[in-house]
């Protein structure tokens, strides 16, 4: 059985344990909810401050080229590109996730305009779904939405099929798809693939050249540190570049967006993929989680990723009785984050996070654990069991208060 000592000399060795100073994690909090929204970078008020008073205060609309404000999607989809295993002419920064599903999803269907079904399979994050719903409906009933089960997603690649829209960490279990193998099965059959790396980016060594992807999305406010509601991002292969005609076709995405004409011209290569003026204040605050992201050894951080999971899961399955692993126990399948089932997984949730123990619950039973390497250690893993196993023993989280649900679980 490890013990108390043991974790601590796991911390003391740890090769990343500087990093958790870089960010402003609450004394008295053990924050396991980076998988939803990363931590506060330390650097992020003072930039902030800068960002608001001088650039936005004082420069004014001159930092649109003072402070290159401009090229903010491009610097940052650079940056997001090296994390990512993309080029750095591949990545934009920008909008959300949902808006850079539909650019993708309207891209392959350029790609492959002959064919008319979109594919993904059940139980996928629901935006994911949803907005491939809502191009089915725009398509008055020319393309068709399939959702089949995750063990059918083989057998349902067939040449009608224009896109394949797959999670590569799930959101709920955190198991990971072979992303290598589904591409090339998928791209056999003539389908290009988008894979949503929300939960991947930051998290653990992602290799999208490697398995010759064709385009990705993903969030910044997860394991990139970006804040709530950062810019997501974009990876088209630079190979689909010149071959799509953006859809929404907002005009920073124009050729030559300042001779203000008349008519759209696409920009070249991934420039075409913007569409309107960027969330500049959001995207500060992402540049900020970046840089400290590029910083980090991805493979300590995979490393570290996979050893927290393994403690917890060891911790929880010795010590607590009536809970059910629901993400794969081998952690090369698993991404960044453990989850584990109660029928009373709501109020036991919210009595943890009085406790200070934050982590987060998905419907309908899952309670959900995030562990970020750079600022969670072993003995945190360790203080969020006995926590929990404390709240099991005295039954506290029957008390009514944690059963009310709030708006955001
Ligand atoms: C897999 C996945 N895709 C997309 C999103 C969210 O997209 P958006 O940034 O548009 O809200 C999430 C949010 O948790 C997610 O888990």
């Amino acid at each position: 059985m490890i013990t108390l000592d043991d974790v601590r000399a796991l911390d003391a060795s740890d090769p990343l344990a500087e990093f958790r100073q870089r960010f402003l994690v609450p004394p008295g909090v053990i924050y396991l909810d980076g998988n939803s929204l990363g931590a506060l970078p330390a650097s992020v008020p003072g930039r902030m401050d800068h960002m608001i008073r001088q650039e936005w205060g004082v420069d004014l609309i001159r930092s649109w080229n003072s402070n290159d404000w401009i090229n903010a999607p491009r610097r940052l989809g650079a940056k997001i590109a090296s994390l990512i295993g993309a080029k750095a002419n591949e990545v934009i920064a920008g909008e959300s996730t949902s808006v850079s599903i539909f650019k993708a999803l309207t891209s392959c269907l350029q790609l492959t305009s002959e064919r008319s079904v979109i594919l993904s399979e059940f139980g996928n994050f629901p935006t994911d779904a949803y907005m491939m719903e809502g191009l089915a409906a725009l398509s008055g009933g020319r393309i068709r939405q399939s959702l089949v089960a995750s063990e059918d997603i083989e057998s349902a690649l067939t040449t009608d099929v224009a896109a394949l829209l797959l999670t590569h960490t799930h959101y709920k279990s955190g198991r990971l798809h072979d992303m290598a193998d589904l591409t090339a099965k998928a791209q056999a059959k003539g389908i290009p693939v988008i894979w949503d790396l929300s939960h991947s980016a930051g998290a653990l060594p992602v290799d999208l050249n490697g398995c010759n992807a064709d385009f990705a999305v993903g969030c910044g406010y997860k394991y990139l540190n970006g804040g709530p509601g950062a810019p997501a991002f974009l990876f088209v292969a630079e190979r689909h570049h010149d071959k799509v005609m953006p859809v929404l076709s907002g005009w920073l995405g124009h050729a030559r967006p300042f001779e203000f004409r008349d008519e759209y011209e696409p920009a070249a290569g991934i420039d075409r993929f913007q569409c309107g003026t960027p969330a500049i204040l959001g995207m500060a605050a992402l540049e900020c989680g970046l840089d400290i992201m590029l910083e980090a050894d991805m493979a300590s951080i995979r490393a570290k990723s996979s050893a927290l999971g393994d403690l917890f899961i060891d911790l929880v399955e010795s010590r607590l009785d009536g809970f059910e692993l629901r993400s794969p126990r081998d952690a090369t399948r698993r991404g960044s984050q453990v989850s584990i089932a109660h029928k009373d997984g709501y109020a036991i949730m919210q009595a943890l996070i009085e406790q200070g123990v934050i982590g987060d619950f998905r419907a309908p039973d899952i309670l959900r654990f995030g562990f970020t390497p750079l600022y969670v250690g072993y003995e945190d893993v360790w203080k969020a069991v006995d926590t929990l196993a404390a709240i099991m023993r005295t039954d506290v989280w029957r008390d009514e208060r944690f059963s009310i649900r709030g708006a955001v679980t």
